[in-house]
């Protein structure tokens, strides 16, 4: 009894500390703090296990068309995909530099994600990273598909390509 007893009362001891170090300040959300390699390695896995457990949605027969990828090049463009993530010939924006963790390169990403993995992402973000909902941010699933579809041939889309598909956005024009 006494065991349990001294285990109960170092319980009740280490929450008490834990709650003054986080509760009074002393633990650092700035945005330079380097995660400790077992942090980082925790939160990929959890991060690649939940994207493989909830995206289920099917491709529409579509997703393939280059009238498909062209319109996602398109909508990649008007929502601002390549602020953070750049896109072919065109350098991501300074700020996204600092963000933590920081934007992949999609490029190399394509290759490791599904269809059903890209649309799911795109669509529902990634919570606690500066990665948005594209859902949230107006996007119809259509538009949603298609930049899978776009991000999918990333690869192989070339400098000229983007610029030719995406030369008759007005840049002045808002989003949506
Ligand atoms: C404000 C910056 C920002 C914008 C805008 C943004 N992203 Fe992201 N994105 C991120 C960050 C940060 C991550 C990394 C999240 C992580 O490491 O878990 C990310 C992750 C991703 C991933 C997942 C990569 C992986 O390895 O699982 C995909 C796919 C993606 N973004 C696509 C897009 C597309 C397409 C758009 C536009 C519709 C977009 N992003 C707009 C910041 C952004």
């Amino acid at each position: 009894m006494r065991i349990l007893a001294a285990i109960g009362a170092l319980a009740i001891a280490i929450g008490l500390a834990a709650a003054a170090f986080f509760f009074g300040g002393f633990y650092s959300i700035a945005g330079t703090t380097e995660d400790p390699a077992v942090v980082t390695w925790a939160l990929t896995r959890v991060r690649t296990a939940s994207i493989n457990r909830h995206a289920t949605a099917t491709a529409p027969a579509s997703f393939n068309d280059p009238a498909t990828v062209q319109s996602g090049a398109r909508a990649y463009a008007t929502f601002g995909c390549a602020t953070c993530h750049g896109a072919p010939g065109v350098k991501w924006q300074k700020f996204s530099e600092g963000l933590h963790p920081d934007p992949p390169d999609l490029k190399e990403v394509a290759g490791e994600l599904s269809p059903a993995q890209l649309f799911w992402v795109i669509k529902n973000g990634i919570n606690m990273t500066g990665m948005p909902s594209f859902e949230q941010a107006g996007a119809t699933d259509t538009e949603i598909w298609s930049i899978a579809a776009f991000v999918k041939k990333l690869p192989v889309v070339s400098d000229a390509d983007y610029k030719t598909w995406t030369a008759s956005l007005d840049p002045a024009s808002p989003a949506k």
